[in-house]
């Protein structure tokens, strides 16, 4: 084997203000595979990550939540590092950008940076949200498109009409955070002068530390021209201060991959580890993997930082696509934005990264999930080939032989094929080719399978005097089987933890090859996979609509969201209040009025009559999402005669109006007609 390699690898550091889903996992099983596949190699290597725990989403989400920016960080970091560690994400260190070591090390590269006159100011003026008190990122100002003049859209796209367009360019801009309308603001801000970079930056993308693709992409960024970029933001914001400053702060982005650092710190500062000798040799690597929507940041930002802080440059930064379900974006209403924990309350984490390690390739395409193929790929590769061919031996040895391995194998060049065919199988993981490499196993399995169906043990078991060749047979069989259990232990780490045991072999490794299982005494097998059926699928699907139905509150994300609720009326009697007769009511039928742009009518089940209600409810649902729903209504309210007909009544809603309104819907346990106290 080469010789040992010291090896530093991170993923990209997740948003600390939402839950790891099936796409970010994408990124998190590649990485783990390749850092699996090197420590199986042998080589030395670290991996790292970190929530990336700053920025104005966490801050608001943090106040929306009514908790500090810190308590959100810490829940959210537990529950991705439960995610992660279910899947079998095998980080050794995991951290947090809103960290000590974090802080030091943005703020000495900073210091750097700006000694070295890489850093300049000038004011420019930016959307301020004047109730809010605070300046306005483009996703958090929403306004009518100016193309189709459909409301409450983003600042730089319309998800209606799909034109892109200037924030500034919005009819009746609001900002998302109070409502308000965005005015203009000077303040001065703090750039890092990425031009001074350009002749590095030319050579270190076009020698080998970027995929082609990526490459090319670059070209395009040089050709339009470096332009200086913002790294500092003003208070409020949650994140580091920039030193010598007192309301600015470093933007995001400047420390989030300083967070690639400051975790690995926090394993030095834990171990014996040499943190120079990772980020200031380079006789160490480094490398990234990361999303193709986050290139930009870690292909000329970064190299440049590193080089101008006096640290080396990333020997490879990984880019992979982006995930599809069923060939689309995921989807909340159509079940497929899939969250990690609900597929982890379904199905078990070995199928997914299988999938995912079946699928990659070492280039930027997108990659589908499709639900369907996904459950014939597992179901046929790793239950009907791999799994099957120790079920098929085992049981003979186990009877037959008392769990002893014979001392030939009669076989010798299948085995020494499969063992050759690892060099190659090896480099595809290097290269991160892990569809060709998983390609590759399972037509070593074939090969496997076919040998024992050519052999028939369980004819052979049957028959005098065959005995010894029946034993023989398994032992080939169990041996071809523990070779598969090398080459697939960096995807399926813990079913092959199993097969260990099962082989009674310790730890397996790269090396191990060539050690045949002679001579040697297994434990009983037990089935280390089942079938993917669809149910489980199903009910992920169904789960996943489930997520957006119970979603707390579309706050953020409409106009009145974080509008002031209306204040208390005056205080009346218990007497005016026991006035009132509320009654639980089944909305049996609900249907648009012709020529009436707000109202829908209701027919309402309350017991012992229906009543007819028009109520003010448009804007927020469609009658057919309301059909059977239970409700409550003032059932004593003086009938009213209205442009449509008859109102017998009103229901209950709450909600500023518009698309934010939300009829009260008691539990199903509620029976029509019961009054409400
Ligand atoms: N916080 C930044 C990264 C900072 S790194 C110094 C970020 N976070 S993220 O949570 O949005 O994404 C984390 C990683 O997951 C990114 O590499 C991103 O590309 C990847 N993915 C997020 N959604 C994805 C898919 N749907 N498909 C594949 N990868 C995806 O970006
Ligand atoms: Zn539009």
């Amino acid at each position: 084997m080469t010789t040992q390699r010291k090896i530093l690898i991170t993923s990209a550091l997740p948003y600390a203000n939402g839950p790891i889903h099936l796409g970010h996992l994408v990124e998190y099983i590649q990485t783990d595979i390749w850092a699996r596949f090197q420590k199986m190699r042998g080589h030395e290597c670290y991996y790292v990550c970190a929530d990336d725990a700053h920025g104005t989403p966490i801050m608001l989400r943090a106040r929306q939540d009514g908790i500090s920016p810190e308590q959100l960080i810490a829940d959210v970091s537990r529950d991705h590092q439960a995610d992660f560690s279910d899947f079998f994400i095998d980080f050794d260190n995991y951290h947090s950008t809103h960290s000590d070591e974090n802080r030091d090390l943005s703020q000495s590269i900073y210091r750097t940076l700006r000694d070295d006159g890489h850093i300049s100011t000038r004011t420019i003026s930016q959307a301020y949200d004047p109730e809010a008190n605070m300046f306005l990122p483009d996703r958090f100002i929403k306004g009518t498109c100016p193309k189709c003049g459909v409301e409450d859209q983003y600042g730089d796209n319309c998800e209606a009409c799909g034109a892109t367009y200037d924030t500034t360019d919005l009819k009746d801009p609001y900002s998302v955070v109070s409502g308000a309308t965005p005015i203009k603001k000077d303040t001065e801000h703090y750039f890092f002068k990425l031009a001074d970079f350009e002749t590095m930056l030319k050579e270190w993308t076009t020698s080998g530390h970027v995929q082609s693709e990526i490459a090319n992409k670059l070209k395009e960024w040089f050709d339009s021209g470096l332009r200086d970029w913002d790294i500092s933001r003003d208070a409020p914001y949650w994140g580091f201060e920039i030193p010598d400053t007192t309301d600015k702060f470093f933007y995001v982005w400047l420390d989030a991959p300083i967070g690639y650092m400051a975790s690995f710190k926090n394993l030095c500062d834990k171990t014996d580890l040499n943190f120079d000798e990772f980020w200031k040799s380079e006789g160490t690597e480094l490398y990234h993997f990361i999303g193709k929507d986050i290139a930009y940041f870690h292909t000329l930002f970064w190299p440049a930082v590193l080089q101008g802080a006096g640290y080396r440059t990333p020997t490879n930064v990984f880019c992979h696509g982006f995930l599809t379900v069923d060939g689309a974006k995921m989807s909340k209403s159509r079940g497929t934005f899939i969250k990690a924990r609900t597929y982890l309350d379904n199905l078990k984490p070995e199928y997914l990264r299988y999938y995912y390690a079946a699928k990659l390739s070492s280039g930027v395409d997108d990659i589908d999930l499709n639900l369907e193929d996904f459950q014939q790929r597992v179901n046929t590769d790793l239950v009907g080939k791999f799994v099957n061919i120790a079920s098929r031996v085992a049981s003979f040895i186990k009877k037959n032989n008392n769990g002893q391995l014979s001392s030939t194998l009669p076989a010798p060049e299948l085995h020494q094929k499969m063992i050759d065919a690892g060099e190659q199988i090896a480099q595809h993981f290097e290269n991160r080719k892990y569809s060709q490499a998983t390609r590759e196993i399972m037509a070593l399995a074939d090969k496997a399978n076919e040998y024992i169906a050519d052999k028939e043990p369980w004819a052979k078991n049957k028959q005098e005097g065959k005995e010894q060749e029946v034993h023989d047979i398994c032992t080939q069989g169990i041996n071809m089987f523990r070779i598969l259990c090398i080459y697939l232990k960096p995807v399926l780490p813990e079913v092959i933890k199993q097969a260990e045991a099962f082989l009674n072999c310790g730890e397996l490794s790269w090396t191990d090859l060539n050690k045949p299982l002679l001579n040697h005494s297994i434990n009983k097998f037990k089935p280390l996979m089942q079938r993917v059926e669809k149910e489980a699928l199903d009910k992920i699907v169904e789960s996943s609509k489930e997520d957006i139905k119970t979603a707390p509150q579309k706050a953020l994300s409409n106009k009145h969201s974080n509008v002031k609720n209306e204040p208390i009326a005056d205080e009346i009697e218990f007497d005016d209040f026991a006035k009132i007769d509320l009654r639980i009511a089944r909305i049996v039928k609900a249907e648009h009025v012709e020529k009436a742009d707000k109202l829908l009518q209701l027919t309402l089940d309350i017991g012992d009559e229906t009543r007819n209600v028009f109520a003010g409810i448009k804007s927020a649902y469609k009658p057919e999402d309301l059909e059977g729903k239970l409700t409550v209504m003032v059932a004593n309210l003086k009938p009213r005669k209205m442009r449509f007909g008859m109102s017998e009544g009103m229901v209950l809603a709450a909600g500023p109006g518009g698309k934010d309104l939300w009829i009260l819907n008691p539990d199903e346990g509620a029976k029509p007609g019961m009054k409400v106290k």
